[in-house]
């Protein structure tokens, strides 16, 4: 199984625009943290003035530091008022708190992907194909897309995309797979991913594709009408002209 880190931000900005002269002073609460047992939350804020950071607390440091003249001589002061103890319990209060109730709502919960296999005709047609396999609207982001022939994995010839955000919180992913049809060999596609309690193989069915076969099923059943049609005629003018010799004689 492959291992899904998550590393969640929570972030909020409070802006502070002097109207005149375009001064944009603004604010970051971040909360870092890699698991969801949020045991390594990190606390960290930052006040910019113009796009330059200008002084910073960090959690793991407990106190504030600045980085221009302003910025120290504001962390001389705060380091030493009521401040920063509000600021040292931001932790528990702030981040833990709404990361509890994000990973209850929302980075707990999975999506399974919906997975399919395709044959991209080639332009320069010949007896190599392009296989496509794509994983659609799936939640979290962390999948794992890989290739089988004959049950092993495919490291050549595979070029695939990164996870693709379809902004609606769900992801898609291809993976593209370049080879020669060989006849007795099987080629699947592995899907990993969280949703699933292990990893799903979907084969590859070398027979024609749906689109492909619907055009045989047309033009057999086109087929087996005209021939009907063209025997009710015969049998028709048969019909007729005999009926006419019996008239005659
Ligand atoms: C916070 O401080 C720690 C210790 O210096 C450092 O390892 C970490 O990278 C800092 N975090 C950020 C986001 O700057």
């Amino acid at each position: 199984m492959f291992l899904s880190l998550q590393l969640l931000l929570l972030l909020t900005l409070i802006v502070r625009t002097a109207l005149t002269g375009g001064y944009y002073e603004y604010e970051t609460n971040e909360c870092l943290t890699s698991s969801s047992d949020l045991t390594d939350v990190e606390f960290i804020t930052t006040i910019y003035f113009n796009k330059e950071p200008y002084i910073r607390f960090n959690s793991t440091v407990g106190e504030f530091v600045g980085y221009t003249e302003y910025g120290v001589k504001n962390a001389e002061c705060w380091n030493s008022g009521p401040y920063l103890q509000q600021m040292r319990g931001e932790v528990e209060r702030y981040c833990k708190r709404n990361l509890r109730i994000f990973y209850s709502h929302i980075l707990d919960k999975t999506v399974r992907p919906r997975v399919e296999l395709n044959a991209e005709q080639q332009p320069s047609g010949g007896h190599t194909s392009m296989l496509m396999c794509s994983a659609y609207d799936f939640y979290p982001q962390a999948i794992d897309v890989y290739w089988q022939r004959d049950g092993k994995k495919v490291t050549t010839d595979v070029i695939s995309t990164e996870e693709l955000a379809d902004g609606d919180w769900y992801y898609q992913v291809h993976s593209h797979l370049e080879y020669t049809p060989r006849s007795g060999e099987k080629i699947s596609c592995v899907v990993e991913h969280a949703s699933f309690s292990g990893p799903m193989t979907y084969d590859w069915d070398p027979s024609l594709p749906e689109s492909d076969r619907n055009k045989i099923a047309i033009g057999a059943s086109g087929l087996v009408l005209g021939l009907i049609l063209s025997a009710a005629g015969f049998i028709y003018y048969k019909k007729k002209s005999s009926g006419r010799i019996l008239v005659s004689s």
